[in-house]
C-alpha cells in the first residue's frame, strides 16, 4: 500500500512511521520511503521525497516546495553520494534510531543522521509547515532529537540558523551546488567568521572574497550590508544571536504568506528570492556580493570575468573551455585550457606573447625586481617554460608561474596590461585580421576578374543599403520605421557611443545619414520573450503613443534575436544626471524643476487614463525622465514591461526599487495596478525638491532616508525651504515647495487607495484641486530613529551608492538566467 495515501489518516501529523508505530520488528512498506513515495508537510507547502536533478539519472532524498512551479529545493540530504535507483533505496529509521538511507547495495547506509544516543522511546520523523524535517521522541515533541534546520544544504530558510555552536561545536554552512545539475558541494560558501562578529564567503574554504563586515549592535545591522535597514522595515525582521552557548543569524517574515528562501547560489553569490505568485517566479530581492564577477575566481584558469558582459565568463585568447558541458550548466570553475601546447614543452623556442588590455592582474604573481625593460620582462618569462604570463608597469615586472587564475574585469577597473604566453600559432590567428586575409587570398587565387565582381557586388550593396536606410528615414515621418541591424550598426558606429543603460537594455547614440540624431536602444533577453510578430504587434502599439510628455518611439528593428528600438534623441539627457551629479551639469532652477514635475504627471496621467489600453509605467525615476533641449520633460521607456514580459520586467523593477521607488504591493505580491506609478512618482518628487537620492548611506554605513526626515520636519513646523536643493540657495515659492512635498507624501501612502490618481496629481500642480496633509505612512515613520544629523551631501557617499546600484541591476541579469535554469530542475 502507499504511504502517500495511508497515513494522512494514521498520524494528525504527516509523517512516515518507524518501527514503534507498528512494533519495532515489522518490515512493511509503510515503515519507510522508496521510489515515488512522498511525505508533505501539514499544509502542503513542502514535499519530501527522492529527487532527480534534470538531466541526469541521480535520486537524492530533498525537500522541495511542492505546491510552487519549479519544485525548488531547499534541503538534500545526500548531495555528495547520489543513489542511481530510488526503488530499491529506502529511507528509514533504524534500529538505532537514527534516519538513514540504505540501499540494497551497500551494508552501511548512503546517509545518516549518525546521532550517537540511546534510543528509549519511540521516536518519529515529521516534515514541518517550515520546512523543517526533524527526527524526535514520539512522546515528548519538546525539542528536536535532529533537525535539518541545523544541517543546511545552500539555503537558509525563515526561523532557520547560520552559525555555531559553541556547545556541541557544530556548524551550520551554506555550500552551492556544484552546477545547475549538481547539488555536490561547490567551490562557494559562507560561514560564521570564526574570530570575528561577522559573517564571510569562502571560495574552495580557502580565499575569502566577501565579508558582511563586523556586527554593529547599536543599529543591529553588519556594517558592509548598510542595506539590511532597508531590507528589515520591508520584508523580514533579521537578528544576530550571540551568547555563551552559540553565535547565529536568522530572520523571519514580517507576513507569513510571503515564500522566501536565502540560497547560496552557484554563482557565488548569496541571494535572496521571493516568491511572487502573481507572476508565478521568484524574484531576487537582494544579493551579495553584489558583482558576480567580485566571485574569487568564478571563471576559473585562464579565463577573464567580464562584469560588462553576458555570459561573464571568456576564455582568454587561445584557451577553450575545459569542458563546454559544465561551462553551459553556469559551472564556470574547470576554467579554460590551452588550444596548442607551448612549443617550450617540445624543448624549443619560439611561443609568443598575447595581449590582454585592462584585466585585474591575476594571483599569486612573482617579482622580477632585476627587469628594468619590457623586452628584459618578457625574456625573463620565455627564459621558464613554467612561466605562463608577465605584466611590465611601473611597479615592475611580475611574472606567473601557475595557472591563471581570478582574473576580474570590472566596471570600474583601471587598465592593466597582461602578456599571456602561447603557442606561436595561437597567437598568429588573433593578432592579424582573419577576415582581411581570407579576401586577400581569395583575390589573389582567382584573378582580378574577382575582384571586378567584388567591387561590383560591394557597390550594389552599398547603393541599396543607402536607398533603404533614406526611405526607412523617410517612413519615419509618418509611421515607425523598420531598420535593419547592418543600418543601425553603422549609423551608431557599431554601437560605440552608449547614452545609458537600464534593465531592459543599453542605449546608443546614432546618427543617420539624413543626418537625424537617434537613440537606438538594444533590448537585453527578448530571445526567449517572444516571436518576431508579438514583438512588432507590441511595437506599432508603443509607436501609436503619442504625447508631447512621452520619449517619441520612431522604429525598431528586429533580426535574428537582435531587437532594437529607435528613439527620438534627447540632446539634455535624463533627469538623474542633473539632479545628482555635480560636475558639468547645469543646476535645474525651482522653476523648471516645477515643470519638470508636472510635465511628467502629464506624461503618466497619459499613459494610465487617456491610452486607449491603461499603460502602467512600471519603473518611474530620474533616470527614465528624458529632457529635450528646452527642459522639457519626455518619459522614456513606457510600454516595454509587456515587450520583455511582465515577469521580467517585475524582477527588474522590485531590484531597482530598492533604491527606494517601489510601492509596498510589488513586494507584498498583490497586483499592481497604476497606483504603482504614483508611488513611485511621489518618490521621485523628494528627489527633484532635495537634488539628491532618497536613500543615502552615511560613512558611518547608516542608511539615511530622505522622506523621512523631510517630512518630520514640514510636520514639526519648520521651513520648507530648509529641505530644499542647498544649490538652490532658497531660490524658491515657498508654497510650491509645500505643496510638492505634501503631495509626495500623499502619492507615498501605503494603501494604494489612499493615493491620489496620475490625474489628480496633475490637478494638484496645475493649481486647481487642494488636500489637507496627508498622514506620514507607516513604512516612512519606520525609517525614523537615526536621521538627525543627515549628512545628505557628501560626494563620496553618493559615489558609493552609486557603485551599489549598478551591482544591483548587474545582479539582475544574472539571476534571471539561473532562476530559469533553476525552475527547469
Ligand atoms: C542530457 O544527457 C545526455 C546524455 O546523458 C546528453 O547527451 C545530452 O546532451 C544532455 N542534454 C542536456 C540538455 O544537457
Ligand atoms: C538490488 O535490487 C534490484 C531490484 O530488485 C536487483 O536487480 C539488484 O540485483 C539488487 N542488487 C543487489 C546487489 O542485490
Ligand atoms: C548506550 O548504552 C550502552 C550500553 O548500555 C553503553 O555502553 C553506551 O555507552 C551507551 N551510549 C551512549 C551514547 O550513551
Ligand atoms: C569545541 O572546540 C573547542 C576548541 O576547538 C574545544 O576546546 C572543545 O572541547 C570542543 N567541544 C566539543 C564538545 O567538542
Ligand atoms: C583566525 O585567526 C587565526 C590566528 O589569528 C588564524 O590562524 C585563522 O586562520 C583565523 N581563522 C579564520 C577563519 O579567519
Ligand atoms: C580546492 O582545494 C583542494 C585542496 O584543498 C584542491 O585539491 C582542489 O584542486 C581545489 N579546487 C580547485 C577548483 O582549485
Ligand atoms: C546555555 O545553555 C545552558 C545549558 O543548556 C542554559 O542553562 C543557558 O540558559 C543557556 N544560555 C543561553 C543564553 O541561552
Ligand atoms: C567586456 O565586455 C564589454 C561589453 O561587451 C566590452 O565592450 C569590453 O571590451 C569587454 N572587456 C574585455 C576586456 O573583454
Ligand atoms: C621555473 O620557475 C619555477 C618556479 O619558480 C622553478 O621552480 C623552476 O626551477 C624554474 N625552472 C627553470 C628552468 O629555471
Amino acid at each position: 500500500m502507499n504511504v502517500k495515501n495511508i497515513l494522512p489518516v494514521l498520524c494528525s501529523v504527516l509523517c512516515f512511521q518507524i518501527p514503534s508505530c507498528f512494533g519495532a520488528d515489522s518490515v512493511a512498506a509503510n515503515e519507510y520511503l522508496t521510489g515515488d513515495q512522498t511525505i508533505v508537510s501539514a499544509t502542503g507547502l513542502f514535499e519530501l521525497g527522492f529527487y532527480k536533478p534534470g538531466n541526469t539519472s541521480n535520486y537524492y532524498i530533498a525537500i522541495w516546495y511542492k505546491k510552487i512551479p519549479g519544485n525548488a529545493v531547499i534541503w538534500i540530504a545526500n548531495r555528495d553520494k547520489p543513489v542511481s535507483d530510488k526503488y530499491v533505496s529506502k529511507l528509514r529509521i533504524s534500529s538505532d534510531g537514527n534516519l538513514v538511507l540504505v540501499t540494497n547495495v551497500s551494508k552501511t547506509p548512503i546517509w545518516s543522521t549518525n546521532l550517537n544516543y540511546n534510543r528509549s522511546e519511540p521516536v518519529e520523523v515529521v516534515l514541518l509547515n517550515d520546512g523543517n524535517l526533524v527526527l524526535r521522541e514520539k512522546s515528548s515533541s519538546s525539542s528536536p532529537l535532529w533537525q535539518s534546520f541545523e544541517h543546511p544544504t545552500d539555503t537558509l530558510m525563515p526561523d532557520g540558523k547560520l552559525g555555531f555552536s559553541k556547545v556541541t561545536n557544530s556548524t551550520q554552512i551554506l555550500t552551492s551546488w556544484k552546477n545547475l545539475q549538481d547539488p555536490g558541494t561547490g567551490l562557494f560558501n559562507i560561514e560564521r567568521d570564526l574570530n570575528a562578529s561577522q559573517f564571510i564567503m569562502l571560495w574552495n574554504k580557502t580565499e575569502q572574497y566577501w565579508s558582511s563586515g563586523l556586527w554593529v549592535p547599536d543599529q543591529q545591522i553588519f556594517s558592509l550590508i548598510p542595506e539590511l535597514r532597508f531590507l528589515k522595515t520591508q520584508l523580514y525582521s533579521f537578528s544576530y544571536v550571540d551568547n555563551e552557548n552559540e553565535s547565529y543569524i536568522t530572520y523571519s517574515v514580517h507576513n507569513p504568506s510571503i515564500v522566501t528562501r536565502l540560497v547560496m547560489d552557484v554563482s557565488g553569490q548569496l541571494k535572496q528570492l521571493t516568491w511572487l505568485e502573481s507572476s508565478k517566479q521568484w524574484v531576487l530581492f537582494w544579493s551579495q556580493p553584489g558583482q558576480q564577477c567580485e566571485v574569487y575566481s568564478y571563471c576559473g584558469t585562464f579565463a577573464t570575468c567580464n562584469q560588462s558582459s553576458l555570459p561573464y565568463c571568456h576564455c582568454l585568447q587561445g584557451f577553450v573551455p575545459n569542458s563546454v558541458m559544465e561551462w553551459n550548466l553556469n559551472d564556470y570553475s574547470g576554467g579554460c585550457t590551452r588550444k596548442n601546447k607551448l612549443i617550450c614543452e617540445g624543448g624549443k623556442n619560439g611561443d609568443k606573447f598575447s595581449v590582454s588590455p585592462s584585466k585585474v592582474l591575476p594571483e599569486h604573481p612573482h617579482f622580477v625586481s632585476t627587469s628594468t625593460t619590457v623586452g628584459e620582462c618578457e625574456s625573463a618569462c620565455l627564459r621558464n617554460c613554467s612561466c605562463t604570463a608577465y605584466a611590465f608597469d611601473d611597479n615592475g615586472c611580475f611574472v606567473w608561474f601557475v595557472d591563471l587564475l581570478n582574473m576580474r574585469q570590472l566596471a570600474d577597473d583601471s587598465g592593466k596590461t597582461l602578456h599571456i604566453r602561447l603557442a606561436a600559432s595561437d597567437v598568429d590567428v588573433q593578432t592579424s585580421s582573419g577576415n582581411v586575409k581570407l579576401v586577400i587570398g581569395v583575390t589573389v587565387g582567382l584573378g582580378m576578374g574577382l575582384v571586378v565582381a567584388v567591387f561590383g557586388l560591394v557597390f550594389v550593396i552599398y547603393y541599396r543599403q543607402k536607398r533603404r536606410f533614406l526611405k526607412a528615414a523617410k517612413n519615419m515621418q509618418h509611421s515607425l520605421a523598420r531598420f535593419a541591424y547592418r543600418d543601425l550598426q553603422s549609423a551608431t558606429k557599431n554601437f560605440s557611443q552608449k547614452l545609458g543603460g537600464g534593465g531592459f537594455g543599453s542605449v546608443f547614440k546614432g546618427i543617420l545619414p539624413d543626418s537625424t540624431v537617434i537613440a537606438a536602444k538594444k533590448l537585453e533577453r527578448m530571445k526567449h520573450a517572444q516571436g518576431e510578430k508579438q514583438f512588432r504587434a507590441e511595437v506599432s502599439t508603443i509607436g501609436m503613443i503619442q504625447h508631447v510628455n512621452l520619449v517619441r518611439l520612431r522604429g525598431f528593428c528586429s533580426e535574428g534575436s537582435e531587437r532594437l528600438l529607435v528613439y527620438e534623441y534627447m540632446p539634455n539627457g535624463s533627469l538623474n544626471t542633473h539632479l545628482f551629479k555635480r560636475e558639468n551639469t547645469q543646476i535645474l532652477s525651482w522653476i523648471v524643476r516645477h515643470q519638470i514635475a508636472t510635465g511628467t504627471a502629464r506624461g503618466l496621467a497619459y499613459l494610465h487614463e487617456k491610452c486607449r489600453d491603461c499603460i502602467i509605467h512600471c519603473d518611474i525615476k530620474p533616470e527614465n525622465i528624458l529632457l529635450d533641449a528646452e527642459f522639457c520633460p519626455k518619459v522614456a521607456d513606457f510600454g516595454l514591461a509587456k515587450l520583455v514580459g511582465r515577469e521580467f520586467s517585475r524582477v527588474l523593477t522590485t531590484i531597482r526599487g530598492t533604491r527606494g521607488y517601489l510601492a509596498p504591493e510589488w513586494i507584498s505580491g498583490d497586483a499592481i495596478t497604476a497606483k504603482a506609478d504614483v508611488y513611485s512618482y511621489g518618490m521621485m518628487l523628494f528627489e527633484i525638491v532635495s537634488g539628491r537620492r532618497n536613500i543615502h548611506i552615511t560613512n558611518e554605513a547608516r542608511l539615511d532616508f530622505f522622506p523621512t526626515w523631510a517630512l518630520t520636519k514640514i510636520t514639526e513646523g519648520e521651513d520648507v525651504l530648509s529641505i530644499l536643493d542647498p544649490r538652490l540657495e532658497g531660490e524658491a515659492e515657498k508654497e510650491e515647495v509645500m505643496r510638492i512635498c505634501k503631495l509626495a507624501c500623499w502619492c507615498i501612502q501605503d494603501e494604494e487607495s489612499q493615493r491620489p490618481s496620475m490625474g489628480q496629481v496633475v490637478q494638484v500642480l496645475e493649481g486647481l484641486l487642494d488636500f489637507d496633509m496627508p498622514t506620514i505612512p507607516r513604512s516612512i515613520q519606520m525609517f525614523g530613529g537615526n536621521t538627525d544629523s543627515p549628512m545628505f551631501f557628501s560626494e563620496f557617499s553618493s559615489t558609493q551608492y552609486a557603485t551599489q546600484t549598478t551591482s544591483y541591476a548587474s545582479a539582475t541579469q544574472n539571476t534571471t538566467t539561473n532562476m530559469n535554469a533553476i525552475s527547469q530542475l
